[in-house]
């Protein structure tokens, strides 16, 4: 059971930071092996929308995605957290995100088990940790919980966000552990998969490799 926590925060003493590793603390305490990456350490590319990872499985941008995205392929948890930068994720993270839009179009994180945190000088924190677990949502997780602290609410309320971030990490534990199941979830990830089977077999002739990824899943 691996449990992997992305900050996106480039702060030295980041709030979000906080949150993320006390809900790695959560997990660990509830039997999970956690890594902590920090995205601002990683060299990463913009997409260029060429399309060759959905001809060929492969990227043609050379820099460290790959080393982020090998940890998440084979995590059974993943946290991503995010400050609230103007109403959204920070660009890092969101460059992150880009570079998976074949994880959506194959669904490569079913199976796996997702929870988000923010934080926001005034508001939106919520919202953001709200995109962040639909993200991974739409890349086939599952969707334990998630923690949003708007700093303006106080010391006491930021406080109740480092405890529930503890219980979120525990909670994502225990889904792991148990192979907990969502049926509304569930439902929303059928969907995406008919989807997602749709466009792979419309464009197959262009997407080789997603429609032989497909085929080989016996989805097609
Ligand atoms: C570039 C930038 C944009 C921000 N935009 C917002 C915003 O739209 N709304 C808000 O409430 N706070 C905003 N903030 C404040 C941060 O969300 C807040 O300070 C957050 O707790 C920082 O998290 P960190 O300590 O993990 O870096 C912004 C801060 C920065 C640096």
């Amino acid at each position: 059971m691996q449990v992997v926590g992305i900050n996106s925060s480039p702060r030295k003493k980041s709030n979000t930071d906080l949150l993320l590793t006390t809900v790695l603390t959560g997990a660990s305490d509830g039997g999970c092996k956690t890594v902590h990456i920090d995205l601002y350490n990683y060299e990463i590319e913009y997409c260029k929308a060429c399309d060759t990872c959905y001809k060929t499985g492969s990227c043609v941008l050379m820099d460290e995605f790959p080393d982020i995205y090998e940890v998440i392929l084979e995590s059974d948890g993943i946290i991503l957290s995010s400050p609230n930068y103007i109403n959204n994720v920070t660009a890092k993270m969101k460059t992150l995100l880009d570079r998976m839009a074949d994880t959506v179009h194959c669904q490569r994180l079913l199976g796996k088990y997702s929870a988000a945190v923010s934080t926001a000088g005034g508001s939106g924190a919520q919202e953001v940790a709200d995109y962040l677990n639909q993200s991974l949502f739409i890349m086939g997780a599952s969707v334990v919980g998630s923690v949003g602290v708007n700093l303006a609410d106080g010391e006491e309320m930021f406080q109740k966000g480092v405890d529930q971030s503890y219980q979120l990490g525990i909670q994502l534990a225990d889904a792991i552990l148990t192979k907990a199941e969502y049926p509304d979830q569930q439902q929303g990830h059928a969907a995406m998969l008919e989807r997602m089977k749709q466009l792979v077999s419309f464009r197959r002739e262009e997407w080789p490799y997603e429609y032989e990824y497909f085929t080989h899943k016996k989805w097609i």
